[in-house]
């Protein structure tokens, strides 16, 4: 399995195959269970870093992590000052300190995940939670585990993703996961909401809901991120919801077997309508319910043997491997020295 989940690519397709039976197993084992927990963790130490505001995700990785048994320390940086650089260093070594096994961190900013797995200052397994606009491949996971729970194997299956595709790290990363999986993949919005370069992505692009419902499996709805939007993208919510909102017109265009998903959380009556959104084929609720077992798959998997003395050893040589290839060799050294408590570290290196 992969040390660090940071975009839906990491993952082969054996590799998201294995996280999806294993959060089926882990449904299994917990789901109607009065005593739900399982020792998978014990004695490992997961930290939450929430750099962005948070309900289901943060939630939902805190129940999972619990649900194995792992101690949980939720860090959130609501209300604080801080910003990328030099802070999330510092906070980095202190998690490092802490001897954090498992840091899950969701940033306002695309591509913090990746500095903190490759920078060298933590020895810990990095799972993005959400970066920017970038990637979520753990949301990109409970989806596809909850289109195969239902539709069964995704391979050949239409899924339609609409709405705000410009400002989704959702749609990103379910359009990456769901071409691994097989899957065929239509994104439908308005132009101003299409990233560039969008026609290298691998899938379809249409700017016509009614055209692409007919032949959907599923339709994924994307909330409207106003809060990322510094520019008019559309004349008004009325007209959004007029041309890509999903009424109950239009789920009457979709085949009858189809569900309908949202990554939460929703805006009523702008992307989705109430009476849309709380019909029995749409799967919303039981989205949140299967990103607890698919977390816990994904934590499960990368940090279960993780805290052994062998392989922490491990993980340090690798983190001060990276500290020599990206500093000189005082750092690289003083580093090593910190990870091996040696007594002979040299403070004043740097
Ligand atoms: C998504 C997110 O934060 O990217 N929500 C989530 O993780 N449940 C989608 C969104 O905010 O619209």
């Amino acid at each position: 399995m992969i040390r660090h989940l940071l975009s839906a690519a990491d993952l082969s397709l054996e590799d998201a195959t294995l996280v999806l039976d294993t959060a089926e197993e882990m449904s299994r084992l917990t789901e109607g269970r009065s005593v739900k927990k399982l020792p998978a963790l014990r004695g490992r130490t997961v930290v939450n870093l929430f750099f962005e505001d948070s309900t289901r995700t943060r939630t939902s990785f805190e129940i999972a992590a619990k649900r194995l048994s792992a101690d949980v320390i939720n860090f959130s940086a609501k209300g604080s000052s801080l910003s990328k650089g030099e802070s999330l260093k510092d906070t980095a070594l202190t998690l490092e300190a802490m001897g954090a096994d498992g840091v899950v961190v969701r940033h306002a900013a695309s591509g913090a995940p990746y500095r903190l797995a490759s920078s060298g200052w933590i020895s810990a397994n990095v799972l993005n939670a959400g970066d920017g606009t970038h990637e979520h491949p753990t949301q990109a996971l409970l989806d596809a585990f909850t289109l195969r729970k239902r539709l069964g194997e995704l391979a050949g299956r239409h899924i339609v993703i609409v709405g705000d595709v410009l400002h989704s790290r959702v749609a990103r990363s379910n359009v990456l996961l769901l071409a691994t999986l097989g899957a065929r993949v239509t994104l439908v919005a308005p132009p101003t909401l299409l990233p560039t370069g969008v026609d290298q992505w691998p899938c379809a692009v249409s700017y016509t809901l009614d055209d692409v419902l007919p032949s959907a499996d599923a339709v994924m709805m994307l909330r409207v991120q106003r809060e990322r939007m510094n520019d008019a993208f559309f004349p008004s919510a009325r007209e959004y919801s007029r041309r890509y909102g999903l009424d109950l017109r239009r789920f009457s265009l979709l085949p009858a077997e189809a569900l309908v998903l949202h990554p939460g959380p929703m805006n009523r009556g702008m992307e989705i309508t109430a009476d849309v959104a709380d019909d029995e084929r749409s799967v919303i609720v039981e989205q949140v319910s299967n990103g607890v077992h698919v977390r816990m798959a994904v934590l499960y998997l990368m940090l279960a043997g993780a805290a052994s003395d062998g392989a922490r050893d491990e993980r340090r040589s690798e983190r001060d491997q990276v500290n020599g290839a990206v500093s000189d060799g005082a750092r690289g050294e003083r580093d090593q020295a910190a990870g091996a408590s040696d007594a002979a570290t040299n403070e004043g290196a740097e």
